[in-house]
């Protein structure tokens, strides 16, 4: 507990502060919206007081009676209340006690001029964070204050830091030489220090979140949190708590006040991943958000200010889906303020290559692997196949080859069935197209055809022998030409 006492003020004049005490805080001003700060004096002279102070650095909100503070704290997210014991009413360590229960969040200083021990002990009984006598140093106060605001910021951060830690590392770079990906980089370029809303759009696998990434650790928030939900992969009755936390005891099992995701990421970015798959009553609740800049948790009576740079992605066709009824309208243009397409795989082929050198080196440092490269065959091979999970397939079946390599260089059979055999989807036209001999065209064919027979009656041999109207010896002897054989399952 600190009393030092210095700076003497008379609670109707100016307080005199020294001016470096207010740079210093405002020097540290990032992204999201200022700490709250609750005044609860009956004196309006306090009021002047720490508005000189504060102002500028915190918003601010006064109260003059513990009735009044009760009601700001339950209708606002506050984050800290400077409270004075002697107050008209009901007294400050009442007060303190009903706060509690209001927001169990809001840190609590006590500044009184009542020199009172007893008092003291109690306050921080009840779990107040310190204890200032008046009058105060105005140094102090502030450096009070600034720990407080400190210790919040560090809770917030073990929270999202936790909501992390499953996650690869994403500082690898993006990779890309087609002009389309040229493009791309320049577009990020000009986004990302602004705060427009991007919806991110592209096929599973195209590099949505490796995108979304890169544009909030390129811009002015990257010191900030970037945080992801995936709309999809949460049930839909928890989405809600997910994205705007929930107070204790607002849904069954809600044990503890839960922070939402939309509050661990203020002053970031919030990436709303497969945006397309929200459930309706749910987009009308981002979209208040969005338009509001403030949330409200689940249960909760307070609303918390927001200011973050959303980002959102969806595979789906989101127009499509307005048209059909299943989007709203309102939030698909409020999401649309900057769109990004990202194309497919195979509509930049220019790009395998590079991908398969970058996730070649990946794999080799992280299995100690010497792999020098894919042979000639095996990498036209790579190139031509139509990638249909995109980037993420491509990165699968790199690591999958570095993994098993036999030698120093991985051939075209080391490479997955579907892949070596059939390179891109062999139809008849495209074998005219690409001038295969008639064997290779019918090689392929008769792979392909074998392939998708044997994938439907999972892999029993018998099965397909029968249906394809052949010996099951033939059909073994066939599998083994093809060079299937050896990696059927037993
Ligand atoms: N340009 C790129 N350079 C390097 N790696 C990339 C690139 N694009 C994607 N990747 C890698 O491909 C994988 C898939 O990317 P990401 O998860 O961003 O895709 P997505 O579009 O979000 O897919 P989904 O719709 O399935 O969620 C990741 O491992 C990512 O690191
Ligand atoms: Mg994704």
């Amino acid at each position: 507990m600190t009393r030092r006492r210095a700076l003497e003020y008379h609670t109707t004049a100016q307080i005199p502060f020294p001016a470096e005490a207010r740079c210093s805080m405002a020097t540290e001003a990032a992204p999201g919206p200022l700490p709250l700060i609750l005044v609860v004096d009956d004196d309006p002279g306090i009021h002047e007081a720490f508005k000189a102070v504060l102002g500028g650095s915190y918003d601010l909100l006064l109260a003059r009676t513990g009735q009044e503070a009760l009601d700001l704290t339950a209708s606002r997210d506050v984050n800290l209340v400077l409270l004075d014991i002697r107050l008209p009413g009901m007294d400050g360590i009442e007060v303190l006690r009903r706060l509690r229960d209001l927001n169990e969040d809001a840190e609590v200083i006590i500044v009184t001029a009542v020199r009172s021990l007893k008092t003291a002990v109690e306050a921080i009984k009840l779990g107040a964070f310190d204890y200032v006598t008046k009058p105060f140093d105005v140094h102090e106060i502030l450096a009070l204050i600034k720990r407080v605001v400190e210790k919040q910021a560090l809770r917030k951060e073990v929270l999202y830091l936790r909501s992390e830690v499953h996650r690869e590392n994403p500082s690898d770079d993006l990779i890309g030489k087609s002009p389309r990906m040229q493009e791309l980089y320049e577009l990020i370029a000009r986004v990302a220090d602004n705060n427009a809303t991007i919806l991110l759009t592209g096929e599973s696998g195209t590099g949505k979140e490796v995108l979304a990434r890169t544009i909030h650790a390129r811009g002015g928030r990257a010191a900030k949190p970037f945080v992801a939900v995936n709309c999809a992969a949460i049930p839909a009755e928890l989405l809600e708590s997910e994205l705007f936390g929930h107070q204790k005891g607002a849904v069954t099992g809600a044990i503890h006040t839960k922070i939402g995701k939309f509050e661990l990421a203020n002053g970031g970015t919030l990436f709303l991943d497969e945006i397309g798959s929200l459930r309706l009553d749910l987009q009308a609740k981002i979209l208040r958000a969005l338009q509001e800049r403030e949330i409200e948790r689940v249960g909760g009576t307070r609303t918390v200010k927001i200011d973050l740079r959303v980002i959102a992605a969806t595979h789906r066709d989101l127009k499509k889906a307005v048209e059909d009824g299943a989007f709203r309208v309102d939030l698909y243009s409020r999401l649309n303020v900057v769109p990004i397409d990202i194309p497919p795989l195979r509509h930049r082929r220019e790009d395998i290559e590079p991908l398969v050198n970058h996730f070649l080196a990946k794999y080799n440092r992280e299995f100690n692997r010497r792999v020098r490269g894919f042979s000639a065959d095996a990498l036209q091979t790579l190139k031509e196949y139509d990638w249909p999970g995109n980037i993420r397939e491509l990165e699968n079946i790199i690591e999958r080859a570095v993994a098993l390599a036999r030698g120093e260089v991985i051939s075209r059979k080391e490479l997955p069935l579907e892949i070596s055999l059939l390179g891109a989807e062999t139809t008849v036209e495209e074998a005219g197209r690409k001038s295969l001999a008639l064997h290779e065209a019918r090689t392929r064919f008769e792979a392909h055809y074998i392939l998708s027979v044997l994938e439907r009656v999972k892999w029993n041999q018998s099965d397909a022998a029968r249906i394809m109207g052949l010996h099951r010896n033939a059909l073994a002897w066939k599998l083994r030409r093809l060079g299937i054989g050896e990696e059927l399952p037993a």
